[in-house]
């Protein structure tokens, strides 16, 4: 069986989770049910990045020891992700002891074959984003990420050769697709490699709350390092706890947001390089969800809150909603406006009315079960040939992250049924006796239609498809991935389920009010 290993980057439990966080996290989550279902042996990974000095100064603003304040933080991303139906296989901590273990091996190792060394630190370091930037790196004196100031600072630490593997890094990253899209290779090499890659800090005498040097106290392995062993030591790379470091490195995709990409990119792929061990096959960076031009923040509540909007719309329509609305490039807007017309149009009015109309049909037309007797017309043909096609372009936009457009290719398909329903007029051919055969048919290429995209449909909407699956009355092993690509497979005299709305139509300007209860 072939193996799939995918990961979100290890978030801070600097505070609560949002739908930012989320978007990442369900990417994945569709990604990894998706490999599962085409028979691919997954580890999807997900965790989080507890060191670092912001996290120790959260922890003494809210009068706890760093590791009670993680715990409490951790816990709430775990809370959100059995919310959010996220099916990951594992979830690392950078305080779990097989981590630590790692990382003191992965900055050992490093130092043994000289491409650590301790020198002087001298710099501009932004305490919010923990990264530290040259002087030419700076945007009107202050951090080029997030905009606020910088200190300077000047203390003893180890640094790493990145600067040895500018060559090498510029190679890998134009040597085709290690990374996309492919405007980040471009800003790589263009903002980091050309103007001459420096030597990275990796180490701190600031603070304590890191993973000790092990051969050398006083020193806190500095967050980067710690952080990105997480994808080899959740699979027990030189630690005891796992034993599938053989059977799943590299990894097939690292998924992250823009901003991190520099170190994913650059950082990671040289400590690889250092420690000889084979590189990840790809990296995915994609936008950002931003709130209009407001920083998405708690103070916007109820519109960020994914408990309460998952809640209150339902998580599939959530996971729906920030997946159909990131481009592959760019960063999607969350506009509360959109995200309930979208509940509108295209769950409620074109999935769910499919779905309930066709059910209700056969209900209605043949006591909930078809007869086997058939009668095809051209215009079938059409419908079928649609369908045909529809699963490999799913396959493809969803093997190269075009997550949005698989779902708008899913969704044009069910635009096409409702058009087949309004061709054939399955409610004149009701009135017809002799036209049972012809309605029957037609019936079945609906439920057929439906049951192929209920399928393509499950990795983004997995607790609805299922339900729409027994609305349909298939059976188990019309459920398979493989069986979306035959177009009949469903069994002749099906019987259909009914049931209440799948996704109940939404008052818009009411819901608006409670979203944004200051009408901002
Ligand atoms: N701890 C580091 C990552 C280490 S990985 C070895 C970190 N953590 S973070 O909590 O700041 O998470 C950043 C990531 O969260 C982004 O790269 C992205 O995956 C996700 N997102 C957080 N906010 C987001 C948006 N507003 N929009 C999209 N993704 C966002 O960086």
């Amino acid at each position: 069986m072939s193996k799939f290993y995918i990961t979100t980057p290890i978030y801070y439990p600097s505070g609560s989770p949002h739908i930012g966080h989320c978007y990442t996290t369900v990417a994945c989550d569709a990604v990894a049910r998706y490999k599962r279902a085409k028979g691919f042996d997954v580890l999807f990974l997900t965790g989080t990045d507890e060191h670092g000095q912001k996290i120790e100064d959260k922890a003494t603003e809210a009068g706890l020891a760093p590791q009670a304040y993680a715990d409490k933080i951790v816990n709430e991303f775990k809370k959100l992700w059995t919310f959010m139906n996220i099916s990951y296989d594992r979830f690392v901590r950078t305080t779990d002891d097989y981590h630590i273990q790692t990382v003191q091996y992965v900055f050992e190792e490093l130092y043994k074959r000289g491409y650590i060394y301790k020198s002087q630190y001298t710099g501009k370091y932004c305490k919010p984003c923990e990264s530290f930037w040259t002087d030419s790196q700076l945007v009107n004196g202050k951090c080029p990420d997030c905009g606020r100031d910088v200190v300077e600072t000047a203390e003893e630490a180890y640094f790493f050769k990145l600067s040895a593997f500018a060559d090498k890094l510029q190679k890998l990253l134009e040597s085709g697709n290690f990374l996309e899209p492919e405007s980040r290779v471009k800003e790589m090499v263009n903002n980091f490699i050309k103007p001459g890659l420096a030597d990275t800090c990796v180490s701190r005498t600031s603070f304590k709350w890191g993973v000790p040097v092990n051969f050398d106290e006083k020193h806190v392995v500095y967050v980067w390092i710690d952080a990105l062993s997480n994808y080899i030591s959740a699979l027990g790379y030189h630690n005891d706890t796992y034993q599938d470091y053989e059977k799943f490195w590299p990894a097939d995709v690292h998924v992250m947001a823009k901003e991190i990409v520099r170190f994913h990119s650059l950082v990671w792929p040289a400590m690889l390089m250092a420690l000889d061990i084979p590189l990840p096959k790809k990296l995915y960076a994609h936008g950002w969800i931003t709130m209009g031009d407001k920083k998405m923040s708690k103070s916007l509540g109820n519109v960020v809150d994914p408990f309460v909007l998952g809640e209150r719309y339902g998580v599939d329509a959530l996971r729906y909603e920030i997946l159909r609305e990131m481009p592959y490039a760019g960063d999607s807007v969350f506009v509360s406006e959109l995200f309930l017309q979208r509940i509108n149009t295209d769950l409620a009015n074109n999935l769910g009315n499919l779905v309930s109309r066709t059910v209700s049909m056969v209900n209605k037309y043949f006591s909930g079960t078809l007869p086997q007797t058939r009668k095809a017309d051209a215009i079938d043909t059409d419908l079928i040939n649609f369908v045909k096609d529809i699963p490999a372009q799913v396959e493809e936009k969803i093997n190269s992250m075009h997550l949005s457009d698989a779902l708008e290719v899913i969704f044009n398909l069910i635009s096409r049924a409702n058009k087949y329903i309004d061709e054939t007029m399955p409610w004149s051919l009701a009135k017809d006796e002799n036209a049972k055969d012809r309605l029957a048919t037609v019936l079945y290429n609906l439920l057929e239609t439906i049951r192929i995209s209920a399928i393509l449909l499950e990795p983004f909407m997995p607790n609805t498809m299922p339900e729409v699956l027994h609305r349909i009355g298939a059976n188990d092993d019309e459920k398979t991935w493989d069986s979306t690509y035959n177009f009949g497979t469903l069994h002749q005299d099906v019987t259909v389920n009914m049931g209440t709305a799948l996704f109940p139509r939404i008052n818009i300007e009411e819901e608006q009010k409670f979203l944004n209860p200051s009408g901002e």
